[in-house]
């Protein structure tokens, strides 16, 4: 693997070897009271957010240090970015200064596609840590781990993805990444929030939350994306929360054994009610837990070669 750019096209078994070492490192760091690797000793991993982010670039630089690489991070505010530079030209910059691996977050889809194909001549790994409203690999691996961790696999599993999904990058690569793993899923959406040519997707789509919850294993609410909607949006926020907010009366409706998403971050008490996020069906930060081990696994299939994980 040289890149990580998206799920569409992620084969099973290279999800599965990704899942799989992400799993073994979580068991290798279990109870240690020193998180360190030697794994990256010597690599250089620079993140480059040209958007905000909590969880994905913090978790990035600790899965970096966890093994041992160096990680320098760059926003756009505090580098040349700021003076115009192009994204070509700094991607260029970086990966002539030593970058042996480029996590970037931008605004536009195909952004990640575009800094791998101007980086195709040197040695520097690319990862799409989020590309407009296009993919977020990472996310998607680390809910399948999340999932897998939960339910014990995915094939044949149903899952509802719930909300803004035609803003939502998170869901993009759900639907690849899941569908890949052998899992169903459903979206469920206002007419509004869905993309168009949903109909090709490998889904099925409803509009009825409800009508969805008894049959499913698992329940991924979406982040209602305001940002990115600049004329508003309808449903309003009122009737969103009322038609698809995840409520404690609809938490009751799924499966005893049924998990709780959300990529965070969250609008608690639109897309999800606070008791439901905070309660034990929700696995919220075991998926910020389980995003440091599988940006560390994705950080090893880039850099490490044959070396040993751990
Ligand atoms: N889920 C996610 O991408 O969160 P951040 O925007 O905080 O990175």
């Amino acid at each position: 693997m040289k890149h990580l750019l998206s799920c569409d096209g992620l084969s099973r078994d290279t999800a599965t070897a990704v899942l799989d070492t992400a799993e073994a490192l979580k068991q290798t760091l279990l109870g240690r009271e020193v998180r360190k690797l030697p794994t990256l000793r010597g690599r250089t991993v620079i993140t480059m957010f040209y958007e905000n982010s909590t969880r994905t670039r913090v978790s990035f630089e600790i899965a970096g240090k966890w093994m041992s690489a160096d990680v320098i991070n760059v926003s756009s505010s505090g580098s040349s970015v700021s003076k115009g530079e192009s994204l070509r030209d700094t991607a260029l910059t970086l990966a002539a200064a030593g970058a042996d691996c480029v996590i970037v977050r931008h605004p536009a889809s195909g952004a990640a596609h575009r800094l791998a194909s101007w980086l195709s001549g040197t040695h520097t790994s690319v990862v799409n840590a989020g590309d407009g409203m296009h993919e977020h690999p990472t996310q998607a691996l680390l809910d399948a781990a999340t999932l897998r961790e939960r339910l014990g696999g995915l094939d044949g599993r149903r899952i509802a993805i719930v909300g803004d999904v035609l803003h939502s990058r998170v869901a993009r690569s759900n639907v690849h990444l899941l569908t890949t793993l052998g899992a169903e899923v459903v979206l469920v959406a206002p007419p509004t929030l869905l993309p168009a040519g949903v109909n090709s997707w490998p889904v099925t789509v409803s509009h009825e939350l409800d009508a969805e919850l008894s049959a499913v294993d698992a329940v991924m609410m979406l982040r209602v994306q305001a940002e990115r909607m600049h004329g508003g949006f309808f449903p309003s926020a009122r009737e969103y929360s009322i038609a698809y907010g995840l409520s404690e009366a609809r938490l009751r409706l799924l499966p005893d054994h049924a998990v709780v998403l959300h990529p965070g971050p969250m609008l608690r008490g639109m897309e999800i009610a606070s008791t439901v996020a905070d309660s034990p069906r929700a696995a919220i930060t075991d998926q910020v837990r389980n995003g440091v081990h599988v940006r560390m696994a994705v950080l090893y299939h880039l850099l490490a070669g044959e070396e040993e994980v751990a």
